[in-house]
């Protein structure tokens, strides 16, 4: 993963700050502490956790892991499968095992998926796994009830994900199911290098190994120095919409992941930066008239990755031409509108690059918490909606 633009980091508390988050990585792990997702990466016992329970659980007859969770419990794993896989479920169908994910108490959704896996006569094709941090989020919670209620080998072939001494904890202990753990210091939004991220994807044909690895090339790449300076001094400017562009469509949940953490790790106390996800070149014939045209209160990331990476067309100069074109009159065009753009391009569209990318941006909306001068590791108001709800029910 390489930033292509040349940005002066001229704040030394900045500076000072991220040597100290990169310390951490050498300590051992605190995970009361919320600046702990910085040593995920580093520690080894997720890795080990989620590579057991998939001995335990994996054959060559899984073909589904239905994910249970919302919100960073499971933003980052979509982000990771979709853009190794999940976008491509529909043309290749043949192609397991494929992650399906349940997040709303959609009934339609719900209706559809309870009479799929209910069709399912071997249930060793299926795992299914719940993931709660606090255990008590609402809709995960009566997610499981109907899938533990509807389909018959629901509880053999269930792993939950909690914190422990969650209400989700004890009833697992209560039903005797697998559990992994997730530690109480790492919030959702970083905790996809725990065991939250690792286990579902680990049941797939993600290379965990590599996806770590370009985690840990997050705390030496000087990256997130860089990006927060840029998207702080823009914001101080006025410019309070960032917007991620990745042209690679599978990239799009990433973006979706990236909006989470800045939006919930940011916006708090009468501040915030709201970010936005473009879709290249789609939205370059949907909303970049409005991103050129429009108000002057946004910035852009671009994040490519270049056709030479895909075996197929490496002697394919047209297809590559194509793309570059597009991509660069894009950026042009911002850049005469005087419109701010940092450009990311990646090395190809696998692990290493994913994971370098995720810790980056973590660290990123961490220094961007500093720089803004809010905690960017609470969410009060996603708290406040949680206990509204469960009133509502009487729980
Ligand atoms: O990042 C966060 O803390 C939140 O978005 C949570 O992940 C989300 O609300 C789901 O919470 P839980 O994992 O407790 O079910």
């Amino acid at each position: 993963m390489k930033l292509l633009n040349k940005i002066s980091v001229e704040d030394k508390n900045l500076l000072n700050y991220e040597d100290a988050l990169v310390a951490l990585t050498k300590e051992i792990p605190d995970y009361k502490n919320p600046k702990a997702f910085m040593q995920v990466p580093f520690d080894e016992a997720f890795l080990k956790d989620a590579l057991k329970l998939r001995e335990e659980m994996v054959t060559e007859d899984l073909k589904y892991i239905v994910v249970v969770g919302i919100g960073g419990s499971n933003l980052g794993t979509r982000a990771i499968y979709d853009a190794l896989f999940g976008f491509f479920d529909s043309i290749e169908p043949d192609r397991f095992p494929k992650i399906l994910f349940l997040e709303t108490t959609n009934p339609q959704q719900l209706s559809k998926i309870t009479d799929f896996l209910e069709s399912i006569k071997h249930p060793a094709q299926v795992i299914i796994n719940v993931i709660s941090k606090s255990g008590k989020t609402l809709e995960t919670v009566s997610n499981m009830e109907v899938l533990l209620g509807n389909v018959p080998y629901a509880k053999d072939r269930l792993v939950i994900t909690t914190m422990e001494n969650s209400p989700l904890h004890e009833e697992a202990e209560r039903m005797k199911v697998r559990t992994l753990t997730i530690p109480s210091g790492v919030g959702g939004r970083y905790s996809v290098f725990t065991s939250v991220g690792l286990f579902p994807l680990a049941c797939t044909k993600v290379n965990l190994p590599k996806l770590l690895e370009g985690a840990m090339k997050a705390s030496h790449n000087n990256i997130a120095q860089q990006t927060a300076y840029f998207i702080y001094q823009m914001y101080k400017k006025g410019k309070d919409i960032h917007d991620l562009f990745v042209f690679e469509p599978e990239l799009e949940s990433l973006g979706q992941w990236y909006e989470q953490l800045m939006a919930e790790s940011l916006g708090k106390d009468g501040k915030g930066i709201t970010p936005t996800t473009s879709v290249g070149s789609v939205d370059l014939h949907s909303e970049a008239q409005l991103d050129v045209g429009g108000p002057k209160d946004k910035m852009f990331t671009f994040v490519w990755s270049d056709y030479a990476k895909i075996e197929k067309f490496k002697n394919d100069q047209k297809a590559g031409n194509v793309k570059r074109a597009i991509l660069e009159s894009a950026m042009k065009m911002f850049r005469n509108h005087e419109i701010p753009i940092m450009e990311i391009e990646f090395d190809g569209i696998n692990e290493l690059e994913i994971g370098e990318f995720m810790q980056t941006k973590m660290i990123e909306v961490a220094l961007l918490g500093k720089l803004m001068g809010v905690n960017p590791f609470n969410q009060p108001n996603v708290e406040e909606y949680k206990v509204e709800a469960k009133k509502i029910l009487g729980k």
